[in-house]
């Protein structure tokens, strides 16, 4: 507790008494970034004036994905990821596409009409990439093109995902090459869970980033979606950032939250070891994201730090809270939309020499 206390109590009455006015954005040396619900997000004033103070990088937290969009054969709906690249263009911010195949967002229609004509899907994942991704060329920055093709644990395809049922894995490359020849700057994620933890996943996900990359499929990075707890040792999280930055692409944290409850990654599936948080708890987790930013600065070169994106940046928000159905404190600022000491931290580690 000690230790703590100067490790970061110290620098948070510093930041806290100097660093009013910290404005995340403005002291990374890499693209900050936050997901939102945008129907919600933008009738709540603080939760905007914070977001705009703070990030330079949005990401969409469900209204991008297929279920959202193509909700009917043939009939797109655009107008909410209009909205929000007309904030993130408004605001001058990188707009990060997330996703485009994932078993979960995939319409009902679709997987009915793929097991009747299985020869549809493939052809329906070319349209459908080709429709969206021309859309937003020039305007989305960076897509997760596949998320969650792994199992949750173990390092095998995910069997369960109307994708690999028809296509085989095959559908992962085909997503890429559509993607690719859409807009060939876009930046080309496979985003996933718990890789900064289950080496065995991680490594399925690297031989096919060896793989792809041998065969010229054209994937541009790693997202390590990194929903991390307090308890994974730091050196687990550091080999795992090392392995994946050793493919030389671009690396992204890309839906960071750190808590303190347990869950067996399924919906409900929460164990509320903590009923409330405390000043120590506080206190670590804070210690813990500035050491999360610091083992991402100090292990990632920086050409291939394609930056840090929150799955929600307050603990009102989260959807920590309301997918395992435990309460948690995962996020930078609290119920109140006030930073917590994890704010000082994460910006203690954005600035501290490496
Ligand atoms: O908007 C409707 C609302 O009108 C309706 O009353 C309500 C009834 O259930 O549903 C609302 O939609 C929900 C939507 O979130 C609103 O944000 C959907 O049911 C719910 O399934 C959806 O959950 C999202 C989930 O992905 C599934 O798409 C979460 O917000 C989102 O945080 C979560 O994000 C995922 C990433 O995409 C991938 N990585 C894991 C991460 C957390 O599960």
């Amino acid at each position: 507790m000690i230790r703590l206390i100067f490790l970061i109590l110290v620098p948070t009455f510093f930041f806290h008494s100097f660093g009013q006015n910290i404005n995340l954005k403005d002291i990374s040396p890499f693209p900050i970034g936050t997901s939102v619900r945008i129907q919600p997000f933008l009738k709540d004033k603080k939760l905007v004036d914070l977001q705009k103070r703070h990030f330079n990088s949005i990401t969409s937290g469900n209204d991008m994905k297929m279920y959202e969009i193509i909700k009917k054969e043939g009939v797109y709906y655009w107008d909410r990821i209009d909205t929000i690249v007309n904030y993130a263009k408004t605001n001058n911010q990188r707009m990060f596409g997330h996703n485009l195949i994932w078993h979960f967002s995939t319409p009902r229609w679709v997987r009915n009409k793929a097991r009747e004509n299985p020869a549809w899907l493939d052809k329906f994942l070319k349209e459908y990439i080709t429709e969206y991704v021309s859309r937003y060329k020039g305007v989305i920055h960076g897509w997760d093109v596949v998320n969650e093709a792994f199992e949750a644990s173990g390092g095998e395809y995910r069997k369960e995902s109307i994708w690999y049922e028809i296509m085989g894995k095959e559908y992962i490359e085909k997503a890429f090459r559509y993607a690719h020849e859409v807009d060939p700057d876009a930046i080309l994620f496979y985003n996933d869970f718990n890789i900064e933890r289950d080496t065995s996943k991680l490594n399925s996900v690297l031989e096919m980033v060896s793989d792809f990359k041998k065969r010229g499929v054209p994937i541009s990075g790693i997202g390590f979606q990194m929903h991390i707890r307090m308890d994974i040792p730091n050196e687990v999280i550091a080999y795992t950032l090392k392995k994946a930055a050793d493919t030389g692409l671009q690396i992204h944290l890309s839906e960071t939250d750190i808590i303190f409850n347990i869950h067996d990654d399924n919906k409900g599936g929460g164990v509320e070891r903590y009923k409330e948080l405390n000043e120590e708890m506080k206190l670590a987790q804070a210690k813990k994201y500035k050491d999360l930013v610091l083992m991402y600065r100090s292990i990632v070169p920086k050409e291939q730090q394609y930056g840090i994106t929150f799955w929600g940046f307050n603990d009102r928000d989260t959807w920590i809270r309301r997918f395992f159905n435990m309460n948690d404190w995962p996020c930078l600022f609290d119920d109140n939309l006030n930073p917590k000491p994890a704010f000082y931290g994460f910006s203690q580690g954005l600035t501290s020499e490496l």
